[in-house]
């Protein structure tokens, strides 16, 4: 079997051994992968150590996206743009190579598992970290009229909105604080940690109009904090991350293997694990 594995600090809770288990079983791939726990200290001596060992492939997860896209000797266009890489191989000439396919994840997600069409629509995406600038480039791909990026900081908002201007062919893109947004949005994206805590973003709730749809980029058993929220305020539709992690693993499983994984069951069985 070939040998894949997600790294991460803390790594035991996550999902992702399960679903390319799923993969593998569906696609009837010889895939085995693991999970390891990277030290704080030394990510990239585990990482070339598990390619040493003759490892495949990598996903990289909290905290050291932004190490395993450092590290890389090369990466691909959208990996460039995410400043961060979820996805790791080499090449044929031995070069390690940084891939990122959480926003790929997202958009497939909302468009062809919940048919949430972004095309011409009004997105206001909130949160400015590394989860969100993920998912901007590909967002922008599906030629939304307008996106805006509200975050508590504003100049961290202020900085995404400079970095992905040149994607927004056809989209005004605008960045601000929680207390601007006062119109209804299509499509209300919770890229924040906040729900992780707990916390919600101090919206109006004046974002949610009669046919908003909420994706919050979280996922928990219960709904989350902020979903709750939207529903409270009228939202019709609120979807959760679990998709999302779904695709973004299917996506890399292509990468690697060069066979794209069906997702609806595998989500399915995650969601009743
Ligand atoms: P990630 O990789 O998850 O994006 P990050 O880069 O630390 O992590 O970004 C966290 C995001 O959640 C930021 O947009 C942060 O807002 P700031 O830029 O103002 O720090 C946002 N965030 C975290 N806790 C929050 C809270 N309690 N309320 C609102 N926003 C919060």
């Amino acid at each position: 079997n070939d040998l894949y594995a997600v790294i991460g600090h803390p790594v035991s809770h996550s999902k992702s051994p399960r679903i390319h288990s799923l993969f593998a079983e569906q696609t009837g791939e010889s895939v085995e992968y693991t999970a390891i726990q990277a030290p704080m200290e030394d990510f990239e001596g585990t990482v070339r150590d598990f390619f040493e060992r003759g490892g495949k492939g990598l996903n990289v997860t909290v905290p050291f996206k932004e190490q395993a896209w450092a590290l890389a000797d090369k990466r691909t266009e959208r990996a460039e743009k995410a400043g961060a890489a979820n996805t790791l191989f080499q090449d044929k000439d031995g070069a390690l190579v940084a891939d990122n396919t959480d926003g790929c994840g997202l958009v497939r997600d909302l468009v062809n598992n919940h048919g949430v069409d972004l095309a011409g629509k009004r997105i206001l995406v909130l949160g400015a970290g590394g989860a969100v600038r993920g998912v901007l480039g590909p967002l922008l791909a599906e030629h939304p009229s307008e996106l805006v990026v509200a975050n508590r900081t504003l100049a961290r908002a202020e900085t995404l909105a400079s970095l992905f201007a040149p994607e927004a062919v056809d989209t005004r893109l605008a960045a601000c604080g929680f207390d601007q947004p006062d119109s209804p949005f299509d499509v209300i994206i919770n890229g924040t940690s906040a729900s992780l805590k707990g916390d919600l973003p101090p919206l109006s709730p004046s974002v949610i109009g009669d046919g908003t749809v909420v994706y919050d980029m979280m996922y928990s058993l219960q709904t989350t904090t902020f979903n709750q929220w939207a529903l409270e305020h009228g939202a019709v539709q609120v979807f959760d991350g679990l998709g999302m992690l779904v695709e973004q693993a299917a996506e890399s499983f292509r990468v690697w293997r060069g066979v794209c994984p069906g997702t609806a069951a595998v989500i399915e069985t995650l969601r009743t694990d």
